[in-house]
């Protein structure tokens, strides 16, 4: 059974209780928090940063944190997060004006290397990186905001960066997704082949996180039995 990872998105979370949304989702079987730094200039919202990544290590969040950085310029970020305890951090390669060197500042201090793909960008550059990587999120809507649509039109394209992964030297590279999705959502994407799934709404939004993201886990594994 191949294993695939529920990474809850906090951009949904209750701010206010941020600490204790995190660990109804951790208990109800999250594996991996997926925590959205943004600027108001590489996209138009503004989110959280290395300080808060910080005080949930401080207190006790122990989890895998995916750090997913929309911010430009981002290499000065990519030091801070390092530091305070992220185990994977993604960028996204219009972010900074040298991108293989971005990439090795985040493998050579110990931490995992992802790239994240906006929806109307070409996967042509990907084959120059793919030795740089541990991790690619595809992005299922235009980076910046939580609760917008899922872009169909993606799947393909997830279809077409699996069989990449497949057909290279790096098989290990991790595959994720992120926006928009919902459970609804979840069988498709487990057929073509991903391996994280990133949701923020479907689980922070819900009224009892703990059991949404413990049915959304049960609905992750039955599906992986089978594909
Ligand atoms: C969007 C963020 C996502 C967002 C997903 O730019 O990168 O991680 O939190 O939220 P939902 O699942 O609500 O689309
Ligand atoms: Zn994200």
């Amino acid at each position: 059974m191949r294993k695939i990872f529920l990474a809850p998105s906090i951009l949904s979370a209750n701010f206010y209780k941020l600490g204790n949304d995190i660990e109804k989702t951790l208990l109800g079987g999250g594996d991996i928090i997926h925590f959205d730094i943004m600027d108001n200039h590489y996209v138009s919202n503004l989110t959280f940063g290395p300080l808060v990544l910080s005080s949930l290590r401080k207190n006790g969040i122990k989890s895998i944190i995916d750090v997913h950085i929309m911010a430009k310029p981002v290499d000065r970020l990519i030091y801070d997060c390092i530091k305070f305890g992220a185990n994977f951090i993604t960028i996204h390669s219009d972010s900074t004006i040298h991108l293989n060197r971005s990439l090795k500042i985040i493998r050579d201090h110990g931490c995992k290397a992802g790239i994240a793909i906006n929806p109307a960008q070409s996967l042509n550059f990907l084959e120059y990186i793919m030795d740089s990587i541990d991790l690619i999120l595809v992005m299922t809507v235009n980076p910046g905001y939580s609760e917008q649509i899922f872009i169909n039109e993606m799947l393909p394209k997830i279809k077409k960066i699996r069989s990449k992964i497949d057909n290279s030297n790096f098989k290990n590279i991790l595959l994720s997704v992120d926006g928009g999705i919902k459970k609804k959502h979840i069988k498709n994407l487990v057929k073509i082949g991903v391996d994280i799934i990133v949701m923020g709404s479907e689980i922070f939004k819900k009224k009892d996180i703990y059991q949404t993201t413990k049915n959304i886990k049960k609905i992750l594994i039955n599906y992986s039995k089978n594909y």
